[in-house]
């Protein structure tokens, strides 16, 4: 799989997924503004791979400026990139290892306040990479042989800076040579689960059928579905989940026919000072993102348009949370921290 994030000294290298599946672009963007732009348009996104990037572009600020100035710009840069998305809790995490780091510079030169930086967002992608690594391996186990997996919007390697969460477990499955089909919502209105997802498994040679949200419960109610296998973008201390909208429907589909549904996500999406899942900040888009279908508008000037981005899964519908440290079943409440 080609990189999602990287460093590529003086630049932040990312692939646009705005361009997928039918082109495969890498993008340098090489100041703050770029990088929080490229994450407030989607160009990057997924929870960890929003944190990732956004450290880099912090390391980047103070990369670019005169050396009087690489604290201020360090920290405007982690304001401005803090304001890019309010429900992926990874932003505010990795953003808070940045200023934590820059804190720890305290009185050295420039020369090294920046290497700092640059060595805390390559630790965290680092990190990110081996957290991928254990998810898959802890929860491929919920996974048996023939299984056909339901997944919504990316949570894979598109996501991450490694091989994602949700799809991390597919495909440690598949390593470990289960048979496993993928079912992947197409999920509207960014069609991330269609062209990403998609775009994904197609590429590691895993089986996959798209197809559109409202086909979910159907495909259940037919028996075509041995589990829902999701991403997280932030858990509350009680294991109540958001994910990408869409989610909540799914769960709720899953619990009438009896499916698992899984969350899987590294402790960089857990949120352990939000009580529960009501607390959790929930992005509105703009309208424009459901106003027109390729080009074309679809719905009528006049019509309001509401997006919200993300929705929440409540924590008697999670069967299981799947982490790096091993996989927990209700209750969450207090067992999570
Ligand atoms: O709006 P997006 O595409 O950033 O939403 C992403 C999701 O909802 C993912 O499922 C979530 O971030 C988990 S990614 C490992």
């Amino acid at each position: 799989m080609p990189r999602t994030v990287e460093w590529v000294g003086g630049a932040v290298r990312i692939i646009d997924q705005t361009a997928l599946p039918v082109e495969l672009k890498y993008v340098d963007l090489v100041s703050p503004e770029e990088v929080a732009e490229a994450i407030r348009t989607l160009k990057v996104r997924g929870a960890p791979a929003i944190g990732v990037t956004a450290a880099l572009g912090v390391a980047l600020a103070a990369r670019d400026c005169a050396d009087t100035a690489v604290s201020d710009k360090a920290l405007a840069a982690i304001r401005l990139l803090g304001e890019t998305r309010p429900t992926a809790v990874n932003l505010s995490w990795a953003l808070e290892r940045m200023r934590r780091a820059l804190e720890l510079s305290v009185g050295e030169g420039a020369g090294s306040v920046r290497q700092r930086l640059l060595r805390e967002a390559l630790d965290i992608a680092e990190e990110d990479k081996r957290l991928c690594e254990r998810i898959g391996v802890n929860g491929e186990r919920l996974l048996k042989d023939g299984d056909t997996v339901l997944t919504h919007c990316n949570a894979g390697a598109l996501a991450t800076a490694g091989s994602g969460t949700a799809l991390a477990v597919v495909y440690a499955a598949v390593r470990g040579g289960k048979r496993i089909r993928v079912i992947a919502d197409e999920t509207r209105p960014l069609l991330q689960g269609a062209r990403l997802t998609a775009w994904e498994l197609v590429a590691r040679g895993i089986e996959v059928t798209v197809i559109c949200d409202s086909a979910a419960a159907w495909m259940m109610k037919q028996g075509r579905v041995n589990c829902v296998l999701v991403g997280a973008d932030r858990v509350a201390a009680n294991g109540d989940a958001a994910n990408k909208i869409g989610s909540y429907s799914l769960a709720v589909a899953a619990g009438e026919h009896g499916v698992p549904f899984y969350v899987a996500c590294p402790y960089s999406s857990i949120d352990l000072s939000l009580r529960d899942g009501t607390c959790i900040p929930i992005e509105l888009r703009g309208e424009e993102e459901l106003a027109s279908f390729f080009g074309r508008r679809t719905v009528p000037q006049g019509a309001r348009i509401e997006n919200p981005a993300f929705d929440v899964v409540p924590n008697r519908l999670v069967s299981a949370i799947i982490t790096e440290k091993g996989v927990l079943a209700p209750p969450y409440d207090g067992r999570l921290a």
